[in-house]
């Protein structure tokens, strides 16, 4: 069965599990490190913990930082069930009815006016960024606040896709055009509901590093390691794909962000339309690994674009990474067709990308 914790929270050009697996199974053995420097939802670090590894993640985004949090340093159930009735117990509707009330238009056709408080008053009392409890519960918010409310109910808002946050007034033409009322969901009875569901499959062992910072930071952030990193499996924001920051807005506001769709706060990266930017931010990435990974280190790289083919991605990649400063060598490219693009699902006009390449590299020194 597939463990529950994969699909936690959806998140935007996510590889599978199966590619992490793979390669974390090929390029180290029980107890290595395995790191990913732009881990998104956190299949690396997951998939290292369930494979025996030790795991290191770092991210800008909160949402990838609180999911990978959750998923990485899970509470125990029983405690987690504990702080849901806690925050159920502690709630009290009318002290939160005046600040939904003064939120932007886009929050009464969203929410329901009592799941906007309930909502309001978890944004307010979750400890997310320094309680792994607290984590938990906002990754169980997060994976709930939006979706497709016709055929679940296990979705907080009106009709919405799951993967990213539509934009404010589009998603208010839409509800009106279709006259879509928001459904009265109990967000304390579904947090419960599906913290029974998600700990059907137990936990791994063991516990990640989850670091929120940009990856040129990690030299500085990890020079207390005393471990070599000999395995890295990661993928960095495609060439002109999305833009992680925008398309999760409501999720980043649930953690404390602004109400509406914000770009450049957690990354400037997120989306290049430059090509000579994006190689720059690739070289960005090889001078942190190079201070980072072991002599002999591998490190696989997943990339993709809908302008650059597979063939100049490969020499992109190979060509930046000279900036490491160390001796490295490409040993492996593989192309592979994306079989259900994200963008066709969500963005209708959109063109997404059609392949992407893995690229796997030794350093020789
Ligand atoms: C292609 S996604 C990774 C998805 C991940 N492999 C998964 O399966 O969920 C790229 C990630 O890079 C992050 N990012 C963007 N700029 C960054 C930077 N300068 N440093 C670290 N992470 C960054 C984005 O927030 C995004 O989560």
């Amino acid at each position: 069965m597939r463990h529950r914790f994969h699909s936690l929270c959806p998140y935007f050009a996510m590889f599978p599990e199966s590619f992490a697996e793979r390669w974390i199974d090929e390029l180290s053995k029980p107890g290595d490190i395995v790191l990913d420097p732009f881990c998104g939802r956190g299949t690396t670090p997951f998939c290292a913990l369930q494979l025996g590894r030790r795991a290191i993640a770092s991210d800008v985004n909160d949402v990838a930082t609180c999911v990978t949090r959750a998923k990485t340093s899970p509470p125990v159930l029983p405690t987690l069930r504990r702080r849901i009735t806690q925050l159920q117990n502690r709630f009290d509707g009318r002290q939160w009815a005046h600040l939904a009330a003064s939120q932007p238009e886009f929050f009464e056709h969203a929410f329901s006016s009592r799941t906007l408080q309930q909502i309001l008053y978890l944004r307010h009392n979750l400890d997310w960024q320094s309680s792994h409890v607290d984590a938990m519960v906002a990754s169980l918010v997060l994976g709930s606040l939006h979706g497709e409310s016709d055929t679940s109910k296990s979705y907080f808002s009106n009709q919405m896709p799951r993967t990213i946050s539509t934009k404010p007034a589009y998603s208010v033409r839409f509800w009106r055009e279709r006259r879509l009322r928001p459904p009265k969901r109990d967000v304390f009875e579904i947090l419960a509901q599906r913290s029974a569901y998600r700990y059907e499959t137990p936990p791994p062992h063991g516990k990640a590093t989850v670091l929120q910072t940009d990856m040129r930071q990690l030299p500085s952030r990890l020079r207390r390691l005393r471990t070599p990193i000999r395995c890295v499996v990661t993928s960095p924001p495609y060439f002109d794909t999305t833009n992680f920051e925008e398309d999760q807005w409501l999720r980043l506001w649930f953690l404390g962000g602004p109400p509406k769709p914000a770009i450049g706060r957690q990354s400037r990266d997120d989306r290049h339309g430059h090509r000579g930017r994006y190689w720059q931010f690739i070289s960005d990435m090889w001078r942190s690994l190079g201070a980072l990974v072991a002599p002999g280190g591998r490190v696989i790289i997943r990339l993709g674009s809908p302008r650059i083919g597979p063939e100049a991605l490969a020499r992109g990649l190979a060509g930046s990474a000279t900036c490491a400063g160390r001796r490295i060598e490409l040993e492996l490219t593989e192309v592979s067709r994306i079989r259900r693009r994200q963008t066709d699902a969500f963005r209708p006009g959109t063109s997404g990308c059609l392949v992407e390449v893995d690229c796997l590299f030794r350093f020789r020194d």
